[in-house]
């Protein structure tokens, strides 16, 4: 059988930090409130006319590095993103541009904050189906740039960021500890896609509108569908929490990440946490954790790992990945 390898990782973050301090000076809130509700304490943000593919190149150099690999070697670039440089054409087809490639294919997944991991479904599937043999998935967001910086119930979460992947397809015996990604789970529950929208967009105002969002009903469904995908990315591969390594999260809110832990029986150390520093990054969020913790020398070649994420649509879903 093919199996797609995770060969390597990088991510990007913009030179800009704004503190919650930073923030209080123009929005109607505090520190003592951002991180007791959230866990935030700052986030980045990317300069004028500095643009996701900005951000997803950095990102996209730093895995193709780690993976010993050249653009020449990618045939298939997949980009999750909310916050393209342009409504058209893809920030896929813009990056693809500047790695200097032509060849293969390229193109956006739109799952909000679940976009990394659709993305990286997709390129498992096209991968075991034998259509390409090397893909680049990438998660980038410029979401300060659809922030109303006067609503204090979203701009005081959201944060710029690049982090990215490369998936390599591999014979394999197909056993749990060969290498690859040993499942993924996508889902998604269209009635509540007002629950995390933009008040615009393309057909709707010809612009793009703000993010906005119901947090408390969100919060409330967070938990519930986490834990599921959770549970369907292990049964699926017959394995269970206490032989994951590491749980990479979708960094959005840390009580949600703690009752997570809680309700599954999660040891709260093989949990990777970044929401202090990067705030959400949308679908930035989880290979920007990934990637830390592989660079900080946590997550190592032969852990398994489990990535999941819950954005707007709402969507969710998971992935099991042993190094
Ligand atoms: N500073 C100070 N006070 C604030 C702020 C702020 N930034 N924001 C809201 N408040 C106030 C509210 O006005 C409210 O005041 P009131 O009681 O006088 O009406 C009070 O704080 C409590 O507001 P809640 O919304 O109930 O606060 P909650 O504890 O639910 O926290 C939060 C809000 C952080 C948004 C939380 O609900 C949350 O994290 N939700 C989930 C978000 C999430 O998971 N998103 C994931 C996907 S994101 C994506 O896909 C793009």
């Amino acid at each position: 059988m093919i199996r797609s390898v995770l060969k390597g990782c990088g991510s990007y973050l913009p030179e800009k930090v704004i503190t919650n301090d930073d923030l209080a000076k123009f929005v109607d809130t505090s520190d003592e409130w951002i991180s007791t509700r959230t866990g935030i304490r700052q986030r980045y943000m990317a300069a004028e006319g500095e643009l996701t593919s900005d951000l997803a190149l950095h990102a996209a150099e730093g895995a193709l590095s780690d993976a010993g690999l050249t653009p020449a070697d990618i045939d298939l670039v997949i980009v999750g993103t909310t916050t393209p440089d342009r409504t058209l054409p893809a920030t896929a087809a813009i990056l693809q541009d500047r790695l200097g490639m032509s060849h293969g294919a390229a193109f956006d997944v739109q799952a909000v904050c679940s976009g990394f991991i659709y993305g990286l479904a997709v390129a498992d599937n096209f991968l075991k189906a034998g259509q390409h043999r090397n893909a680049l998935v990438i998660g980038a967001e410029t979401l300060t740039r659809i922030l109303d910086w006067e609503d204090r119930n979203t701009s005081v979460l959201f944060g710029d960021g690049a982090g990215a992947v490369v998936l390599c397809a591999e014979e394999s015996a197909g056993a749990k500890t060969d290498r690859g990604i040993l499942s993924t789970y996508l889902r998604c529950d269209g009635r509540l896609n007002k629950l995390i929208t933009s008040d615009g967009g393309v057909s709707e105002t010809r612009s793009t509108g703000y993010i906005r969002m119901e947090g408390r009903e969100v919060f409330r469904n967070a938990v519930t569908n986490i834990a599921e995908a959770i549970e369907v990315a292990l049964s699926d591969a017959d394995l269970s929490i206490a032989d994951v390594d590491w749980f990479v999260p979708h960094q959005a809110n840390i009580r949600i990440l703690n009752a997570t832990a809680k309700r599954l029986g999660i040891p709260e150390e093989k949990v990777v946490v970044t929401i202090a520093q990067h705030g959400n990054t949308s679908s930035a969020s989880v290979p920007l954790a990934f990637d830390a913790a592989v660079k900080d020398g946590r997550i190592k070649k032969g852990d398994l790992v489990l990535f999941e994420a819950m954005g707007g649509g709402l969507t969710w879903g998971s992935a099991l990945v042993r190094l």
